[in-house]
């Protein structure tokens, strides 16, 4: 397994496993339409092109023995909607996502472990932060082996669907 940096070259790989990997877990919630604009307006080469040079972000991607992208994490400052999160310096995992054809062995906490490492690195004296679907529950497992408890709930609207989020804190040391 090769995990990098993503640098401009490696967009168009990470706007196509973006796009797969979310379709692959959550495109069942969602109509077509409503699905297709969200990728459109989340996972675009465009947009993606941008949001991986904003300094202060941090992304990698993960290839297989293969060469082929299975895997991609994304930390920033935090985005989320809680009264106690502070954007000057708590820290949140935006994204983390594996092919569901490389599920279960062992890269989700590979990446998870490069993604801890970051947060404790760059935001040492703030909390960190994760929004998860209420009903990933492998998800919310791997976050609390982590130490990322239940601070919280909010709804994630894309199109008409409309979602129950937990929202996870991890207090520094924790
Ligand atoms: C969550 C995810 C990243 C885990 O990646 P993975 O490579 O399959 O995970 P690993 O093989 O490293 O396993 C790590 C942990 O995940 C959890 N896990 C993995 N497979 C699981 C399963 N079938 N059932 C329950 N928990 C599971 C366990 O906590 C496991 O640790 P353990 O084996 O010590 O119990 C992956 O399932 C994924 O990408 N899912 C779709 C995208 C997603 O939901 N991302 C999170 C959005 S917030």
């Amino acid at each position: 397994m090769r995990i990098v940096p993503v640098t401009p070259d490696l967009v168009p790989a990470l706007s196509e496993l973006a796009a797969a990997t979310f379709t692959e877990t959550f495109g069942y919630l969602f109509t077509a339409e409503d699905l297709g604009a969200f990728i459109n307006q989340s996972y675009a080469h465009d947009v993606l092109l941008k949001v991986t040079q904003h300094s202060g972000d941090f992304w990698r991607l993960a290839f297989s023995e293969a060469g082929e992208p299975v895997g991609y994490l994304h930390v920033t400052s935090v985005q989320l909607p809680h009264e106690t999160a502070n954007a000057s310096k708590d820290g949140e995992l935006k994204r983390l996502y594996v092919r569901r054809s490389n599920h279960g062995r062992g890269l989700g906490r590979q990446l998870m472990d490069i993604a801890v490492a970051h947060l404790d690195h760059a935001f040492p004296t703030g909390a960190h932060w994760i929004s998860v679907w209420n009903k990933n529950e492998k998800a919310i497992k791997l976050y609390g082996q982590y130490g990322f408890q239940k601070a919280g709930e909010y709804y994630f609207n894309v199109g008409s669907a409309s979602n129950l989020m937990f929202i996870l804190r991890r207090e520094m040391g924790g």
